[in-house]
């Protein structure tokens, strides 16, 4: 079995290395096979392919896998030999309140990931894959696709009519985009790009703003609500942009925080967040319950994700290069 693995982690993305493998156990009780067939790139795979998140040497990244599956092990009758199946990011994260507060028991960082041919795991760490979805496409959902769906569907309470401010157009963005117009928002997104802007454009985005260009970005937002304010922020920059977010949230309006591209740390005008009366949680991925719910609502929902660009497995240095230039708009995906 062929598999990338972080062989000097230390060296970052010239220390992967694609390796043989045994193929792995055929599966007991409870458990089951699947032949994986693609991944897709996101910014925490990235942090360990490039050494930024320490692991052990050997470590296969990735933590999307889709794929079917070869076998079942006595007990299973969730999945039969041929479905088409997705992984989950929180193996032990079945359903409920979150229970863990690190990436230890997620695939790709303190587990084995997906960037390999073959996993014999226990069932629950896989959900059906959309019906007619591609492996590509469904490999997008474990991670950006979720954290999107939660963000805006299960935090956010998303309804038709409301408003959504989205930064960037990487993954996460761009699935937000495509879940909120498939569900009749109204969205404003950001970029560096006016090029990429324009592809929002075309995907529905209502307003764009080239936050580079505009440093009063989030006033720009506002006014295009009329001043009201937006219902929801997917916030993907952190301290950096939360000012600016804040500013276009509208009074009892909802920020989930996902991510701290711009840094960990920083200053926050919390009195304006206190004053709006603004719910700002942080949230990673989400449970299998969730992805569960999330696949069943894109089998009512018509779209497909974006993918930008794929990459053979034997590639991957070069894929998350390509991520790492910020030139991509939407998803990157690797074929196994
Ligand atoms: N909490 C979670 O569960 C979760 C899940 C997935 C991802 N994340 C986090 O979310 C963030 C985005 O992840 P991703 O996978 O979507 O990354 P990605 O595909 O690599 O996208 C990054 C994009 O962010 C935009 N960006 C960078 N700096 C920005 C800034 N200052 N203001 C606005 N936009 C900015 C850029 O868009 P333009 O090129 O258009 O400017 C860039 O292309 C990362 O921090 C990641 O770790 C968190």
């Amino acid at each position: 079995m062929r598999a990338m693995v972080c062989d000097s982690p230390k060296d970052g993305l010239s220390g992967l290395k694609l390796v043989d493998l045994p193929a792995p156990a055929t599966p007991k009780a409870g458990e089951i096979t699947v032949r994986i067939h693609a991944s897709s790139l996101n910014f925490h795979d990235f942090g360990v392919v490039s050494g930024r998140i320490p692991t052990k040497p050997g470590r296969i990244p990735m933590s999307d896998g889709a794929g079917v599956v070869e076998a079942v092990g006595e007990g299973v009758s969730e999945f039969a030999v041929g479905d088409n199946v997705v992984s989950t990011f929180f193996p032990d994260w079945l359903s409920g309140e979150p229970t863990l507060g690190d990436f230890s028991r997620t695939p790709g960082d303190g587990l084995d990931g997906y960037a390999r041919e073959c996993v014999t795991v226990p069932a629950s760490w896989f959900t059906r894959a959309p019906k007619g979805w591609s492996h590509q496409a469904s490999a997008t959902i474990t991670t950006a696709g979720l954290t999107a769906w939660r963000a805006l569907v299960v935090e956010g309470q998303l309804k038709a009519g409301d408003t959504v401010l989205l930064l960037g157009t990487g993954g996460v963005s761009i699935y937000a985009l495509q879940i909120a117009k498939a569900m009749g928002a109204r969205v404003a997104i950001t970029s560096s790009s006016d090029e990429k802007l324009d592809k929002a454009k075309a995907l529905g985005a209502d307003f764009t703003v080239n936050y580079q260009k505009h440093e009063n970005w989030g006033g720009l937002v506002k006014a295009w609500t009329l001043d009201r304010g937006v219902d929801h922020v997917v916030e993907v920059g952190g301290p950096g942009t939360l000012p600016q977010s804040i500013h276009a949230c509208r009074v009892g309006g909802n920020i989930v925080l996902i991510g701290v591209l711009t840094g960990v740390d920083g200053t926050i005008p919390t009195g304006a967040m206190m004053l709006k009366q603004i719910s700002l949680n942080g949230i990673i991925v989400g449970s299998r319950q969730h992805q569960q719910e999330f696949v069943r609502g894109l089998e009512g929902m018509n779209f497909m994700p974006v993918i930008d660009k794929q990459f053979y497995l034997s590639d991957m240095a070069e894929a998350f290069a390509y991520e790492a230039s910020g030139h991509h708009f939407g998803k990157i995906c690797l074929t196994i």
